[in-house]
């Protein structure tokens, strides 16, 4: 009866699962996932056990010791799926149920060889937070549950498979050209961490415990980028405690991946735009590291109060920062992050709901929502607990909430009665009520302010009174401070400024993809001609949806750029992940408006 996750018909009355089991063969021509799962439960157990599911099509359902089990599908609904009722006979340990995936299983998206850097292999990968773990696998698919894993996966013999697990023994030939590759999670995570990929993957190793896979043609650069990586986890284990989770693997994904990073455990996923060949985008790393403590040891019980996942990994990440580079570095991660903020409270209103850290998402759907609020305005307020009580007490502090909730999965409430009892008083002092359950951004929000910083902020905000960086400041600004200046200019400028700008700065030619997305953007909405090629090349190649929402947002803007802008998502969108063309596509409903 008691349903305490609005986004899952997992019951908290039912047995938990402790542990599946998978064996998944994944068919690459049919774009299909088939095979079966076991769920063992934490005690023997009978009567009802509801799953979720999406599309998925049942075959078989049996206890694990072979008696059928009675189960039946309840109505489809569009954002919670189809719940599986399942009846368990008396003594019920563990059932099994084989299945295949739906022809549009939203966890997976499935490229053709064209859409990988080598273009002659298909590539697969899961993405199942927040809630997509369900169109792979039956399962109770709310981070209340914490299920240990081992899987079998047969893929085609040429193509390598890598799992948010550790490997375990070698592969096996299977069927005919095919063969089967063996992982184990000794780790009990939420069924949003469990995730796959299936290509053409080769690693390269970084330090005892951190390697890179990546396509053969990109994993040199991946490697030189991310070599730094080994600093970041002893950084981050001298200020959160131990790295837990024995190695730290990354994934690079090709372009269509539609995050910038995703914390799967052991194997962090990420986006091939990281790769600018100078290093300067390696915050998501970090901030992907940093959820090894904040999200994946102490995750948020239901997705109300995903700002607990997002807002301290933000905090954590600029503090792993910090160590590395220093103050300066970390504030202008800061700056970045108020800006960010700024405009999402701008787009949803500063009275929204959906501005609130705390949520309240029944029947709404989370993708739907997702914004810088519970990273930023997250964020925000553990610095504010941190500044209020000072840094030593802070992190005193976080270490005892880590120790205390790892392997657990905990709600706001629970970190707040956990703050009261260590920090008595700090939350009634920092205005905690307003900061977790009010809309806007609190009056005693922390200011970060850094000196680098003022310069191009205020020639940016100068620059129609004819204010122009000189060549000299120029040569000394970092990709930030450059990335603040962009930020900080008027969102529309004419064809003479545009081009200034382009010549001064090379900005059409860059391969960091936050400057050249920011720059695009300015001058898409400038209908300036001389970027609609460079703009078509990265739309069709990259599903990166922080990317396509203000480009595809910039096309709006003039009757010509729409127009191309309808073009090329004509062109692109079979290629973007479902969630990218769900973006792409509330963006342009707005063109019309
Ligand atoms: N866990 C998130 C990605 C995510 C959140 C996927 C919610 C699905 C639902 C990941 O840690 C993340 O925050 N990625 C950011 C990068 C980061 C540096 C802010 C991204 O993808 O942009
Ligand atoms: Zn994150």
């Amino acid at each position: 009866m008691p349903r305490l996750d609005p986004h899952s018909y997992f019951d908290s009355d039912q047995p938990r699962t402790r542990r599946l089991d998978l064996d998944l063969a994944i068919e690459f021509d049919r774009r299909r996932v088939t095979g079966q799962v076991t769920l063992t439960l934490d005690r023997p157990s009978a009567g009802p056990l509801d799953l979720d599911s999406k599309g998925l099509a049942i075959t078989s359902v049996r206890t694990t010791l072979g008696r059928p089990i009675v189960w039946e599908p309840g109505p489809e609904e569009p954002i919670l799926g189809t719940r599986l009722r399942l009846t368990l006979p008396p003594g019920t340990e563990g059932v099994v149920i084989t299945y295949e995936t739906g022809h549009d299983a939203i966890g997976l998206q499935w490229l053709a060889p064209e859409q990988t850097a080598g273009r002659r292999h298909p590539f697969m990968f899961t993405q199942f937070q927040p809630i997509h773990a369900r169109s792979m696998i039956p399962c109770q698919d709310s981070p209340m549950v914490r299920a240990t894993y081992h899987a079998a996966v047969t893929v085609p013999e040429a193509l390598t498979a890598v799992m948010s697990a550790g490997p375990e023994g070698a592969p096996v030939a299977s069927e005919a050209g095919m063969r089967t590759m063996f992982f184990e999670m000794p780790q009990a995570i939420p069924s949003y961490l469990i995730a796959l990929a299936v290509g053409d993957l080769a690693c390269r190793e970084l330090s005892r415990r951190a390697r890179v896979w990546a396509e053969p043609a990109t994993v040199e650069a991946a490697a030189w980028e991310f070599a730094g990586v080994e600093d970041m986890i002893v950084r981050a284990e001298q200020l959160f405690g131990p790295y837990e989770w024995d190695r730290y693997d990354m994934l690079v994904l090709p372009p269509s991946f539609p995050y910038g990073g995703m914390e799967n455990p052991r194997m962090t996923f990420l986006t091939p735009t990281l790769l600018a060949g100078d290093r300067s985008l390696v915050d998501v790393v970090a901030h992907e590291l940093a959820h090894s403590w904040t999200g994946n040891l102490v995750t948020n019980a239901t997705m109300d109060h995903f700002w607990l996942n997002e807002g301290f990994t933000v905090w954590a990440e600029r503090r792993i920062l910090e160590a590395l580079h220093g103050e300066a570095a970390s504030a202008a991660s800061w700056a970045l992050g108020q800006t960010a903020l700024a405009e999402a409270i701008a787009r949803f209103g500063a009275d929204s709901p959906f501005t609130v850290l705390r949520t309240h998402l029944e029947g709404v759907d989370p993708d739907d929502v997702y914004s810088s609020v519970p990273y930023e305005k997250g964020s925000l307020f553990v610095a504010l607990l941190e500044r209020t009580v000072g840094r030593e007490r802070f992190d005193l502090f976080l270490r005892a909430y880590i120790q205390r909730f790892h392997f657990t999965s905990i709600t706001t409430e629970e970190l707040m009665a956990f703050l009261e009892q260590q920090l008595p008083g700090v939350a009634a002092r920092v205005g905690a009520e307003e900061w977790l359950g009010k809309p806007g951004l609190p009056a005693n929000a922390p200011v970060f302010r850094s000196a680098s910083l003022e310069a191009p902020t205020s020639l940016a905000e100068g620059w129609a009174k004819g204010a122009r960086p000189s060549a000299e400041q120029l040569a000394t600004w970092s990709h930030i401070e450059l990335l603040i200046y962009l930020q900080h200019l008027p969102r529309q400028l004419d064809a003479a400024s545009c081009r200034w700008l382009d010549e001064t700065l090379k900005l059409t030619a860059r391969g960091n993809y936050e400057i050249l997305v920011e720059w695009l953007t300015i001058a898409a909405a400038s209908d300036y001609e001389p970027v609609f090629g460079r703009v078509r090349e990265v739309l069709v190649k990259v599903g990166r949806m922080k990317y396509l929402r203000p480009l595809y947002g910039a096309l709006g803007k003039h009757p010509r750029t729409r127009q191309l802008g309808r073009d090329i998502f004509a062109a692109a969108a079979p290629t973007y992940h479902a969630l990218s063309r769900r973006v792409v596509e509330s963006v342009m409903e707005k063109y019309d408006g």
